[in-house]
């Protein structure tokens, strides 16, 4: 690997790559295609990573920004019994390209599926990172076979929030949600105040929200996407999780834009779903 701003690494037992440039920090691991830190230059963290995040490739890792492909939540119908958000998040990626200059860095990341897998789903994925004082997250899935094929995902950031009794998420206001937890359609009053367990899709196009901590003020703006998620699994909720720490919860909220309810992406097709995180 042969970059001015880019090196070889590794986080437990999985390759990554660290990015260290004049405007921000990161590393993404190549298990998942993972984005796992995020720190422009004068700021600190941005993304939360589990203390008890499993890295030896056995299970998908628990913080950063995962990627849900070729779908988002359980697999039902034709992938019953399949693996929750897809097979991106639990392959080795491979990287397809980089640009470097002064003012960014641009990553392309690629997973490598087998032969059987890549029929089987019959889309390619590719990820681009662009990073600079902010980064984006642009997922390309297209369609190269000859039939109509189905898709839903999501860009699944795991933010740093330092504490979530401080925290809010503005944009949704007057928002219809569906609550995963209680199963019922609802409509968002206000901003959102993170209280208890909170698992729910926004059904949005809105291209903007802010996420308000103790830490800092995020713009997170995305496109191509019809729902935003929300996930925070609160303290028993984390308790049921071996890789989620016992405290974790507390300083962590998923945003995350999503399809996820299933795209049909016709044969010739490419669908561009993205996720640009700033500080405001
Ligand atoms: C969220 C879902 O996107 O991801 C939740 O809305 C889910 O229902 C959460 O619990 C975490 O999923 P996983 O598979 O990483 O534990």
């Amino acid at each position: 690997m042969n970059y001015k701003h880019i090196t070889a690494s590794t986080i437990g037992e999985l390759e990554s790559i660290r990015l260290n440039h004049p405007k921000f920090t990161a590393e993404v691991c190549l298990f998942g295609g993972q984005l796992l830190s995020f720190a422009p230059k004068a700021h600190g963290e941005v993304l939360w990573l589990s203390n008890t995040a499993i890295l030896d490739g056995s299970k998908p890792i628990r913080g950063g920004v995962p990627i849900c492909w070729p779908w988002f939540g359980p697999a039902l119908g034709v992938n019953a019994g399949k693996a929750q958000h897809g097979y991106a998040r639990a392959v080795d990626w491979r990287v397809e390209s980089v640009i470097e200059s002064p003012e960014k860095v641009e990553v392309v990341l690629a997973p490598n599926f087998s032969e059987q897998l890549s029929k089987e789903i019959g889309l390619t994925l590719k990820a681009r990172f662009l990073f600079s004082e902010s980064v984006e997250i642009q997922l390309v899935s297209e369609n190269n076979g000859s039939a109509s094929r189905p898709l839903s995902q999501a860009i699944h950031s795991y933010f740093n929030v330092a504490d979530i009794d401080n925290t809010q998420l503005t944009g949704l206001e007057g928002t219809d949600y569906f609550d995963q937890l209680t199963r019922e359609n609802k409509k968002q009053q206000g901003e959102i105040s993170i209280e208890q367990a909170c698992d729910r899709i926004y059904y949005t196009k809105t291209a903007e929200v802010e996420l308000i901590s103790a830490l800092r003020s995020l713009k997170i703006e995305g496109c191509g996407h019809e729902s935003i998620v929300v996930w925070n699994p609160w303290q028993q909720g984390a308790k049921n999780m071996a890789d989620f720490d016992d405290t974790g919860f507390k300083q962590m909220l998923c945003v995350e834009m999503a399809n996820t309810r299933d795209l049909v992406i016709a044969p010739g097709e490419t669908h561009l779903l993205s996720q640009k995180i700033s500080i405001q």
